[in-house]
């Protein structure tokens, strides 16, 4: 694992938390996307070397509609980069780690990412996430 990548955080209204993340980082997102697979909503926020990423649900199957429905707006996961996600997947499965997706998939902002099952993280859901070169 290198640094944190970004930090997810699930919202109810994108126009107001985006709205409230511009206050409070007194800076624009510097990317809005749509990710079909997830029926999400996605902008990214940078700062430093770190961004943050809001997320909101674009139909009720969406992840994030199930994650609003049970624990209410808030951070929803944190994200590694890695420099080889293959090696990364296979490592912490060997760790005893369940993965969600067992090959890596196409995320927001240019990655491919992995997840882990925040069963066995402690109740963290952890993205690994690789750039696309
Ligand atoms: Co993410």
């Amino acid at each position: 694992m290198k640094n944190i990548d970004h930090i997810g955080i699930a919202v109810k209204d994108f126009a107001d938390a985006n709205g409230l993340f511009y206050k409070l980082l007194g800076a624009e997102p510097y990317k809005t996307e749509i990710v079909e697979s997830e029926q999400v909503s996605t902008s990214f926020f940078r700062i430093g070397e770190s961004k943050i990423e809001l997320l909101e649900a674009l139909s009720d199957d969406s992840p994030i509609a199930k994650f609003l429905e049970k624990k209410g707006a808030g951070i929803h996961h944190i994200a590694f980069e890695v420099e080889d996600i293959l090696s990364e997947m296979d490592r912490l499965k060997k760790e005893g780690f369940t993965l969600l997706n067992e090959v890596p998939k196409p995320g927001a902002d240019n990655k491919l990412v992995c997840f882990v099952h925040p069963k066995s993280a402690n109740g963290v859901l952890v993205e690994l996430c690789q750039e696309i070169k």
